[in-house]
């Protein structure tokens, strides 16, 4: 059931406020501010010298997220692949160590062959999935669930800001047990994560400005989206939503490889989308939009309300977020991105829930 929604995408967009923060209570002490997770771990984070995670789309976005915040704040070394990728990379792994996947269906067959050979590796498997019943939940050791209910829409939205709520709380359970994170610092950032909700819905009330601008977007042959640290994914996701359910051309880069090649992309015809909260890699991502303008480039600048105010430069449109802890801020990010592929896709008359050649659940290769 749509609700009044025209679309499910639009529905599960919306519904965000209140799946993220249904998930996050499940694995976080609201009173005392710290992370409680619901599951038993058959392993100890202090012990482990990495995690390897794999997964696809945008599943797999998530965990290259949360690979900085494993890393920030629990110190441990992450690997990434896509699953398609690991499965067949004969990737050595020393028994004893983490592997975790990430899926929204739990179906997905890369990924769940991806699980079959970590297993037979002697590795831990830990799956973060929203079907509960699925293949996956039960070919793990132990399952971290996401609670963001059905998802219809093919463009997966609600499972992934899921997906992250999940994985900040493993990261921050593992900075705990790995004595690199305070009790002081965990309850910032859980006090930060517990805002979210509220922070979402804020985002969601630049709709109507996104839905404006995504007339523009509609006219573009190419996007490129570009953002640094955790924004970096983030960018990934903007251009695979707005790929899949516009079929405009669109590609996502780590702002510092701007100069590496993509630059030479750069005209008025291109919007440029830069996802860039004020968080300790700004500055940076602003000198890249800084060589965008030169070039004539349109900007679409994401930020956050003392991003706009210091990133002093001519876009073509900003769309502010409210302020958020920079560790949570890509969950907050996440919305714009999403309602912008969205109505670019309405906006073309595209069928938004059932983009053409997609399935939701890619049961084969
Ligand atoms: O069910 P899964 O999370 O394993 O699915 C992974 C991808 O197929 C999925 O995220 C896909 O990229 C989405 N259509 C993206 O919106």
């Amino acid at each position: 059931d749509k609700g009044n929604y025209r679309h499910f995408m639009a529905k599960e967009i919306h519904e965000q406020p209140e799946v993220v923060g249904r998930t996050l209570a499940h694995y976080v002490n609201c009173t005392a501010g710290r992370v409680e997770l619901p599951i038993d771990l058959p392993f100890d984070f202090k012990d482990l010298k990495r995690i390897s995670i794999s997964a696809c789309g945008t599943a797999y976005l998530a965990g290259l997220i949360s690979k900085y915040w494993f890393e920030r704040l629990a110190r441990i070394p992450v690997e990434i692949d896509v699953a398609s990728e690991f499965r067949y990379r004969e990737a050595p792994m020393e028994p004893g160590e983490l592997a975790l996947f990430v899926s929204q269906s739990g179906e997905t067959a890369d990924t769940l062959a991806s699980l079959r050979y970590a297993s037979a590796e002697g590795q831990h498997v830990l799956s973060v999935v929203n079907v509960p019943t699925s293949t996956m939940a039960r070919e793990s050791d132990v399952i971290a669930s996401t609670l963001a209910g059905v998802e219809v829409g093919v463009a997966s939205t609600k499972a992934f800001t899921c997906q992250l709520t999940v994985l900040l709380a493993l990261a921050i359970a593992a900075g705990r047990a790995r004595g690199t994170l305070s009790a002081e610092d965990e309850k910032t950032i859980v006090d930060a994560l517990i805002g979210v909700p509220g922070l979402m819905s804020e985002a969601i009330k630049r709709e109507h400005q996104i839905e404006i601008l995504a007339r523009e977007v509609s006219k573009a042959k190419d996007v490129l989206y570009l953002g640094r640290g955790t924004s970096y994914p983030l960018a990934l996701e903007g251009a695979l939503k707005l790929k899949e359910i516009s079929y405009i051309h669109a590609e996502g880069y780590a702002a510092g490889e701007l100069k590496h090649g993509p630059i030479a992309l750069i005209d008025e015809a291109m919007p440029v989308i830069v996802i860039a909260p004020h968080d300790s890699v700004f500055e940076k991502t602003v000198s890249n939009m800084q060589e965008v303008a030169a070039r004539g480039g349109r900007i679409i600048l994401i930020t956050d309300e003392k991003g706009a105010l210091e990133a002093g430069l001519d876009t073509m449109a900003t769309i502010v977020m409210p302020m958020a802890h920079p560790i949570v801020a890509p969950i907050v990010h996440a919305v714009p991105i999403q309602l912008l592929a969205y109505h670019t896709a309405v906006f073309m008359g595209k069928d938004v829930d059932q983009p053409r050649n997609l399935a939701k659940s890619v049961t084969v290769e």
